[in-house]
């Protein structure tokens, strides 16, 4: 395995990883186990975090990998990574604002906006690990190259 593949399973495993604390921080808070949610939200927005920066620095450091699947699926990918990117952008805010009203007690809020993250975010996990099975495991082989080489080229 090269770098170029290694990183992209690092991140979407941050991402998966994610998923699952926050599932268990939901099925915690629905048992009234406030401490215990916190600490499953708090290593969620912790894998999170790390999916983030691994992400970045590849794309920025090594470039984007193009699809290599069949030219007939190309626009569906790139609109299904579209709707991924859109689903993660809007999750991390939305994680913020979630984790910000938990620290500032803001109860009512936090309740409110919490089912709604969780199922963004789970959402994420799921677009990405579809992207990258797309990716690396049914058309593999897509040269990693500069992003914008990547998605036009
Ligand atoms: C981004 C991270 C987080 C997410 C996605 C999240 C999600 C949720 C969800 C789904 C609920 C249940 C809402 C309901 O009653 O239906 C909830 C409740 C709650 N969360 Fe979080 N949570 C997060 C972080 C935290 C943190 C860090 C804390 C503690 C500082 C916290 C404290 C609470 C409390 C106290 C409740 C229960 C409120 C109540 O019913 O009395 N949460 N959260």
């Amino acid at each position: 395995m090269t770098i170029h593949e290694i990183l992209p399973l690092v991140s979407t495993s941050f991402i998966v990883l994610s998923a699952i604390c926050v599932a268990v921080g939901w099925v915690l808070i629905a048992q009234r186990k406030i401490k215990p949610h916190q600490k499953w939200m708090n290593a969620a927005a912790i894998f999170a975090t790390i999916f983030f920066i691994v992400y970045v620095l590849r794309t920025s450091i090594l470039g984007s990998t193009p699809f290599n699947g069949p030219e007939s699926l190309k626009n569906v990918y790139l609109a299904f990574l579209l709707f991924h990117i859109v689903l993660a952008t809007i999750g991390g805010v939305m994680g913020l604002v979630t984790l910000r009203y938990a620290y500032k007690n803001m109860v009512e809020k936090h309740r409110k906006i919490g089912p709604k993250t969780s199922i963004v975010w789970f959402c994420t996990a799921i677009t990405g690990v579809t992207v990258y099975y797309l990716l690396y495991v049914k058309y593999p082989g897509g040269e990693t190259k500069p992003l914008l080489d990547a998605i036009f080229g």
